[in-house]
């Protein structure tokens, strides 16, 4: 069982830099736009924010202009005023850096800066985010801004740590296709093939005559007369994460030389970011990232996707757990967490009573140590007048604002004890960058979607509430009972053989269709599929099938029994080698022929789920085979209701998390405390719709 330390010496430093008290171990802040406020209401802010308890805010990530009115002149006093107003109210600064938002001068001055887009538009100023990352000049003036603010505010009482830019890949387009970026990407190239030889091989240029015989002719996808090389592309998003990661790399090394008793960090937009979080968060404190359940659902509403039990708990989850991961289980921070209405033009509601408070406890209780809501006050003025804050566009106090206070002050309550107790993981979920932009590239089938896969595992297999890691595909894997793999289309020698050893060694390893088609240069295996883990799973795959109206369905082995599944979008037809059969498809030229397939090596297990099941159907295969595996549900829960269990040596606090708007009921075993309230629980007890019980063994 991996069991990760939430424990992290920098959390109390950063706390008690912070000024706060003692019982504090964590930061609760807010974010803040000075620039944005009359400064004679910085005074009644501060107070108000240090009412609240708040320790800290994050200010200035968008303030370049206000920072350097013109090239090379800085005026920092104004911050200065503000930092000061805040430490005297006992609030800590997180200081952004702005290179999100280049001024007008800047953008005047150095068009080139401009990210051009997939489509080959240069996008233009007037927005933010319509930088490339690449740019030499963009890049200089970044960190010069930076450092002047290092060398200003580095030894300013006060000021705590850093967020290195703000949200580097999203804007109107994801990645940068400019002519700074094609020379940046054939540097790239010529580090990572060192001939053109073997960037010719690894790629297949041969095809359509793409042979190079220059590094520097090879283009970036835009777009041609026909889809690009899947290697190349494949190596263009790589190219791009890199290169976001390296601008975050060259303000970090000076961050680390102006201010080495600050933290430093950055936020991104987790799951849905095209920088790899493992790359990007590698060298810096801890990972951060932005929030927004509310307007996740109201995103899922506009594609058509209908709602669960949970509204979108599962998927906000699933963000935990991959920003815990990412470093290894140490703690986290939610740079921004949603506190009211949520969006640009069109909008997500105010978040219901109660909500709130449940998205703060669901963070914590998956390792966060840091909740920054967004934003103080609400603009009214700019593109985001509609996204609200905590306090509303009168400055009277928004329907989140007592409920935040209240939220702060229990969690300061809680203790270090609780705070820094383990996460406890029995299962882990495969994330795999290449996989996702590889499937992007090439799905196969219009609506075969990497992120929508892994969330449906991530749903049914949360289910079991036992604790996931979401781990990088050649991460570790012997401390896990069992570890599930959805849509691992490409695989590396490194991570076919840790799942070999994994299994050997008696793990259980769950993947599906799809398994181990590309190499990591994007090319298809030449051996029968599933490739490198052809011995391990025990099946060569006889034919992989699109489906479109004509759909499959399955029928069960008694080890899965359940009612027959729908087979949706997809079938790998499995030919066993060893492996027994779990299920067989009823329709179609391939009926009869086997689904799902269980191979015994060693004394670990290896099922190939060739069918993309219903949901019901998925959900009751996943549990099944967990169940296998060893897992057991700590308690048995309905839908909507999560558990997340925290330990301390022999001590243990369950956090209970009802996400639906109605009380449901629990039944508990044994005899509990509910730290929130002090109140004994057992038997069945009501858990109120939204509420939140943290559970102590008594
Ligand atoms: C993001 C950004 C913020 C702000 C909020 C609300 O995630 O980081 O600057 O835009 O969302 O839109
Ligand atoms: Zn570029």
């Amino acid at each position: 069982m991996s069991a990760s330390s939430i424990r992290l010496p920098l959390w109390a430093r950063a706390v008690a830099s912070a000024g706060t008290s003692p019982a504090g171990q964590i930061l609760l802040g807010v974010d803040y736009y000075p620039d944005q406020t009359p400064e004679a209401l910085w005074e009644e802010d501060s107070r108000m924010m240090s009412e609240m308890g708040f320790t800290n805010v994050r200010i200035a990530e968008f303030a370049w202009a206000l920072m350097e009115p013109s090239e090379g002149k800085f005026e920092f006093g104004w911050l200065h005023r503000a930092i000061q107003i805040l430490h005297k109210h006992n609030i800590g600064v997180i200081l952004g850096t702005p290179s999100a938002a280049p001024p007008p001068w800047l953008s005047a001055k150095y068009p080139d800066i401009f990210e051009v887009n997939a489509q080959g538009q240069r996008l233009r100023p007037g927005g933010r985010r319509f930088t490339c990352p690449t740019n030499p000049v963009y890049r200089k003036l970044s960190l010069a801004i930076a450092t002047q603010m290092a060398k200003k505010f580095g030894e300013t009482e006060g000021v705590i740590g850093w967020q290195i830019d703000n949200e580097l890949t999203l804007g109107t387009s994801l990645r940068c296709y400019c002519n700074f970026c094609q020379a940046g990407f054939q540097n790239w190239l010529r580090t990572r093939y060192t001939t053109l030889d073997n960037l010719n091989q690894s790629w297949g240029t041969v095809f359509w005559s793409q042979t190079y015989t220059d590094f520097s002719q090879v283009p970036v996808p835009l777009l041609s007369g026909g889809d690009p090389n899947p290697g190349l592309a494949l190596d263009y998003d790589r190219y791009q994460s890199y290169a976001n990661v390296s601008f975050t790399e060259e303000q970090l090394t000076m961050l680390r030389q102006m201010c080495p008793t600050h933290f430093v960090t950055t936020n991104n937009v987790g799951l849905l970011d095209t920088i790899d979080m493992c790359d990007l968060y590698a060298k810096l404190d801890f990972a951060a990232f932005d929030n927004y359940p509310g307007f996740f659902d109201m995103l899922m509403a506009q594609e058509g996707k209908p709602p669960s039990s949970d509204g979108i708990a599962t998927t906000i989850s699933l963000g935990h757990d991959l920003a815990r991961s990412v470093k290894g289980g140490e703690p986290f921070m939610i740079m921004e967490e949603q506190s009211g209405k949520a969006g640009q033009r069109t909008f997500a509601p105010q978040p219901e009573a109660g909500q709130v408070r449940l998205w703060t406890y669901q963070a914590v209780a998956h390792g966060a140590m840091g909740v920054n809501y967004f934003r103080w006050d609400t603009a009214t003025f700019g593109a985001e007048e509609y996204w609200h804050g905590i306090l509303n566009h009168d400055r009277s106090k928004s329907p989140a604002y007592e409920e935040i206070r209240q939220t702060v002050k229990e969690l300061k309550a809680l203790g270090q004890e609780v705070l820094y107790s383990q996460y406890a993981a029995q299962m882990a979920l495969v994330f795999d960058y290449d996989c996702s932009w590889a499937l992007k590239i090439q799905p196969g089938h219009y609506a075969l979607d990497y992120m929508n896969q892994v969330t449906s595992w991530y749903g049914a297999i949360s289910a079991s509430h036992t604790g996931i890691d979401v781990i990088a595909p050649e991460a570790d894997l012997s401390p896990y009972k069992i570890v599930f793999a959805p849509l691992a289309y490409v695989m590396s020698e490194k991570q076919a053989a840790k799942i070999k050893s994994f299994v050997q060694g008696g793990g259980m390893f769950v993947t599906n269709f799809r398994l181990g088609v590309k190499t990591e240069t994007s090319q298809i295996v030449r051996t029968p599929l599933p490739g490198l883990l052809r011995d391990v799973m025990g099946v060569t795959v006889a034919d992989y099938v699109p489906i479109y109206s004509a759909k499959n369905a399955v029928k069960f082995a008694p080890a899965l029994a359940g009612p027959d599944g729908e087979c949706g979008l997809w079938a790998d037809i499995l030919q066993p080698t060893g492996a027994e059969v779990l299920a067989s498809y009823t329709k179609g030229s391939h009926a009869g022929e086997a689904a799902i397939t269980m191979n015994t090596v060693g004394s670990g297990k290896a099922v190939y789920i060739g069918a993309d099941l219903d949901g019901a159907s998925l959900a009751r295969v996943l549990r099944t085979l967990s169940g296998l595996a060893g897992i057991k549900p700590p308690l048995e829960v309905p839908p909507g209701i999560e558990l997340t269990v925290r330990r301390a040596g022999d001590k243990q606090w369950t956090f209970v998390l009802n996400h639906t708007a109605v009380s449901q009921s629990v039944s508990i075993p044994k005899t509990f405390t509910d730290l929130l309230t002090g109140k004994t629980r057992t038997g069945k007890i009501d858990v109120s719709g939204y509420g939140v019980e943290v559970l102590q063994s008594a």
